[in-house]
């Protein structure tokens, strides 16, 4: 399953992430809205980490601000040590954003084309990854013709397809069922060990930020602080199996206490 060729991802030596002391507020009715308290962090280049958070702790925002999509209020984020970060990740933002004129398939290169792969390569890439994605057959249909959870997947295989050092996902599997989820859970671990890919991932789900992570960062709510940071000592290769293994068990009630705000 995971011996598919990769788009050539754009491998820098330091693809770090960090921020330190970032504010951010929005204005609702006039009013400043705060929704990021005082954040930092550092993810050290190659590294996967997730930040898990009640609803509107922040995290959407947060990987606008990563991506260099939003500048902070306050504080300062790099992406491999430079302030100047637009262009340097694959963003997968929380909604699908597909080009409703384009079908699947062209949906799936676009990262790809924007970064100059010939389109003829591109193309053989995306079809291969369809397959493992469950969406073999589905390449040349509109994103109108298609599922919510195949519309994420498209999604998820143009973000894995840009070629970047960088990876920030959005609840890249949160409208899958149960097993087309714990597939490409799989499926992105396999990827990630091949490849000096830093990811920062968001999610609701604790299993899947422990089962894929190097580290878990968990918000309060709203505004959004890190309350809890969370280093996963699970072994790597890491199979679903790890989910029945105690260290598992007892890092799941561990940060599931936070996330509820009962610690
Ligand atoms: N562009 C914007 N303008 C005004 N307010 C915004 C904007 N983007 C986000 N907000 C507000 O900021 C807060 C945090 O939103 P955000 O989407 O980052 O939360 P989240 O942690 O991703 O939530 P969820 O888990 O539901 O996706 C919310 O109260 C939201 O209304
Ligand atoms: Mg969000």
């Amino acid at each position: 399953m995971a011996r598919v060729a990769l788009a050539n991802q754009r491998v820098s030596a330091h693809a770090t992430v960090t921020a330190a002391g970032v504010y951010k507020s929005y204005r609702l009715d006039g009013e400043p809205l705060p929704v990021l308290e005082d954040v930092s962090f550092e993810i050290g280049s190659g590294e996967f980490v997730s930040f898990v958070g009640p609803s509107g702790s922040g995290k959407s925002t947060l990987l606008n601000l990563l991506a260099g999509l939003e500048e902070p209020d306050r504080g300062r984020i790099t992406i491999s040590g430079s302030t100047d970060r637009l262009g340097h990740a694959a963003y997968m933002p929380q909604k699908d954003l597909l080009l409703p004129w384009r079908s699947a398939l062209d949906n799936a290169v676009l990262g790809m084309e924007v970064h100059g792969v010939p389109r003829e390569d591109a193309r053989h890439r995306a079809r291969e990854m369809f397959e493992i994605a469950g969406l073999a057959g589905f390449e040349r249909s509109l994103p109108a013709a298609l599922s919510g959870g195949m519309r994420q997947r498209v999604a998820f295989l143009r973000t894995v397809l840009t070629p970047g050092s960088v990876m920030l996902l959005d609840e890249p599997f949160g409208a899958l069922d149960s097993l087309t989820r714990s597939e490409l859970q799989e499926w992105l671990m396999r990827m990630w060990e091949r490849l000096s890919t830093t990811v920062v991932l968001v999610t609701h789900d604790v299993e899947e930020a422990l089962l894929l992570s190097d580290r878990v960062y968990v918000m309060t709510r709203r505004p959004g602080r890190i309350k809890l940071v969370h280093e996963v000592g699970l072994p790597r290769p890491r199979s679903l199996e790890v989910l029945d293994s105690e260290e598992f068990v007892r890092s799941k009630s561990a940060l599931l206490r936070a996330v509820r705000g009962e610690v």
